[in-house]
């Protein structure tokens, strides 16, 4: 399966409308040039339309037909302000600091999506991950039944052996620092849904440790097998198992030998690590070592889809972004 044109495929098949907060960064509007040449998806940017047409312009790249919003001026930015306050005026927030709020690109992109004037969004080209998931965290919040939002890797692995034919999830290597045992069940479950419905996958889930099976004794340890015990009882539906070693959850043969009853061991394609350190290690080391392509931090669990992008992203990885997050649009219709 080549993960990245059935994304954008799927996206063409069903427009959906995707803001781009970082829209007069260069990055973003080649990006966006490509998007609305290629139709992945209905833009609209974010800033001074006449700064964006003037960059757009020295860089050749024609934008003419993609909505600009310039939070400065648009009509819109009263309204967004009061839902704003609304939302969040029991947690001290006056109108005046609404209203001020509201300038803040990401606080106007997130507010978009909030009231369905965009179906997702997508930035953190110059952001972080922290500035992008804080507004989403405050006002788009979760989707039914999900208590925590987190986040996935596609990882695509050279070596097809690995996962399935080469293609893997990781999580959560973005959001929760240090996921307690419900929490990190809930990533579990939300990581194998993500791998079913938008990865096209038979999810088989290792919920990652430096023991195996009760192999070794420790707090953090017990943490996995709980949250693994959680995660069963929630959904015994889905495949998900551990503690395991990663080696046992890669490895055909020393799943066999340390964990022999388990389905899952020797046959992973979702790794679930215990926590932010472990995951986004774990992912740059694949990245890096493997020579693997890691596409994300997509996040899952958000009533509406927000994805991030790392700083040190192409334009090529923003057009990646807009089209899975067009698909995550198209899910949670
Ligand atoms: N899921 C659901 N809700 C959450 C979550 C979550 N994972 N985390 C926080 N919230 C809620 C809080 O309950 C709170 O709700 P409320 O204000 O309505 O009561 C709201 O979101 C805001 O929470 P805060 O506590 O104010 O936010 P916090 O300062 O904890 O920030 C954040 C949350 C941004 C996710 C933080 O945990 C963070 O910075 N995570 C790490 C991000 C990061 O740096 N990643 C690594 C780099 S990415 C890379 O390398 C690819």
């Amino acid at each position: 399966m080549d993960f990245l044109k059935t994304m954008k495929d799927l996206a063409k098949s069903d427009i959906q409308r995707i803001v781009l907060p970082e829209g007069e960064e260069e990055r973003n509007l080649v990006a966006a040039a490509t998007i609305h040449a290629e139709k992945i998806a209905e833009l609209i940017l974010l800033g001074n339309e006449e700064v964006i047409k003037e960059k757009a312009k020295k860089l050749g790249i024609s934008i003419e037909g993609i909505e600009i919003h310039d939070p400065a001026k648009s009509e819109k930015t009263g309204t967004y302000a009061k839902e704003f306050y609304e939302l969040r005026k029991a947690k001290g927030v006056t109108e005046e600091m609404a209203a001020k709020t509201l300038l803040d690109p990401m606080y106007y992109g997130t507010l978009m999506v909030k009231m369905g004037d965009a179906q997702g969004m997508v930035s953190g080209a110059v952001h972080t991950t922290g500035d992008l998931l804080r507004p989403g965290l405050q006002i788009v919040k979760t989707a039914p039944g999900i208590s925590v939002v987190s986040s996935f890797f596609v990882m695509l692995i050279p070596n097809k052996s690995y996962g399935q034919d080469g293609t893997m999830l990781f999580a959560d290597c973005a959001v929760n620092p240090n996921p307690n045992e419900d929490e990190l069940a809930a990533i579990a479950i939300s990581t194998a849904e993500t791998a079913k419905n938008l990865c096209r996958m038979d999810p088989k889930v290792a919920m990652l440790s430096f023991s195996t099976m009760g192999s070794a004794k420790h707090e953090n340890v017990t943490k996995v097998q709980n949250a693994v015990k959680k995660a069963n009882e929630q959904r015994p539906d889905l495949a998900i198992e551990g503690e395991l070693q990663a080696d046992a959850a890669l490895v055909e043969k020393v799943g066999k030998q340390k964990a022999p009853n388990s389905k899952v061991a020797g046959e992973a394609n979702v790794l679930v690590f215990p926590d932010l350190q472990a995951g986004n290690i774990g992912y740059k080391l694949v990245q890096r070592l493997a020579g693997a392509e890691a596409i994300g931090p997509i996040c899952q669990g958000f009533a509406k889809p927000i994805n991030d992008l790392s700083r040190g992203c192409s334009s090529e990885d923003i057009v990646n972004v807009v089209a899975i997050t067009a698909v995550q649009a198209q899910n949670t219709k």
